[in-house]
């Protein structure tokens, strides 16, 4: 028996931290538009990331810098009208809330006003923290995410492990407690040693959500089109793929060429 929309229980930031309180692992994934977003929404995942991968994924950069706070809300705009229960959070794209506070705050206003999304996401730990404030001031709930920051990707050099090195660990610790004491309601942890990352997840009451950050975190969330095997030339070591979609869909479209050509397409019942 279908469940009726309105009777469809929606996952909140609340919900995520009574799953980290009783030990329950929040799932999340990234969806860019509606029709991935509406099957993985009805596949029961937790939380959806609008993320800004979608440069990479979606556009073909070769980073997330291009994208702009206008094509996030585009991406953002998509994936709400398709999702009945998770929870939409959505990237502050590089360049929208770096330059200062009230500019975080303009642009996480605008993603929230015109997408319907329910939060936003921004890389960094104390550099950023005024902002974090002020967007939580204005009732804007926010995730922060640290480790690997792929925005600050020319900075780092490489997408190597994070935070290998005692100094980079400890900030990263302290980073985690400031954004959690600024009101963040949960943290994303990317690529880091899996001792780090359980460490920090136990030193904190808000969840954390690893991408190669290991187990003992207490969510896990994967780029949707790495772990379909749609992206064919990433392959880091955390990345677990559950179909090769690029060769089903390679396949697919060579058969419906044949059949074109071959005109075996339509056959009589396929046509009027
Ligand atoms: O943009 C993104 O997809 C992300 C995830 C890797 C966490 O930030």
């Amino acid at each position: 028996m279908s469940v009726a929309k309105k009777d469809i229980k929606k996952v909140t930031t609340h919900q995520l931290q009574e799953m980290k309180n009783r030990g329950e692992k929040i799932s999340m994934l990234t969806a860019y538009d509606y029709s991935y977003a509406r099957i993985i929404d009805d596949a029961g995942i937790d939380v959806i990331l609008v993320g800004d991968s979608a440069s990479n994924v979606m556009a073909g950069h070769i980073s997330t810098l291009p994208i702009t706070l206008d094509q996030m809300i585009y991406h953002a705009q998509s994936v709400v009208r398709a999702v009945d229960r998770a929870l939409v959070i959505v990237d502050l794209p590089f360049g929208s809330y770096q330059g200062n506070s009230s500019e975080a705050l303009r642009s996480a206003i605008r993603i929230m006003k015109e997408s319907g999304a329910h939060a936003v996401k921004m890389e960094g730990g104390e550099e950023i923290i005024e902002s974090v404030k002020r967007i939580l001031s204005a009732g804007i709930p926010v995730m922060g995410h640290l480790g690997l920051t792929p925005q600050s990707i020319y900075k780092f050099g490489t997408y190597t492990v994070r935070a290998k090195e005692e100094a980079e660990a400890e900030k990263l610790k302290t980073d985690a407690k400031l954004l959690e004491q600024a009101g963040c309601f949960s943290i994303v942890l990317e690529k880091i040693p899996a001792k780090l990352g359980e460490d920090v997840s136990k030193s904190l009451e808000i969840p954390t959500i690893g991408i190669g950050a290991g187990n003992g975190v207490d969510g896990q969330v994967l780029v949707l089109h790495d772990m379909l095997g749609i992206t064919k030339e990433f392959h880091p070591r955390f990345l677990r793929r559950y179909l090769d979609l690029y060769s089903e869909i390679k396949n697919a479209v060579g058969s419906y060429i044949d059949d074109v050509k071959s005109k075996d397409f339509p056959n009589d019942s396929e046509q009027y």
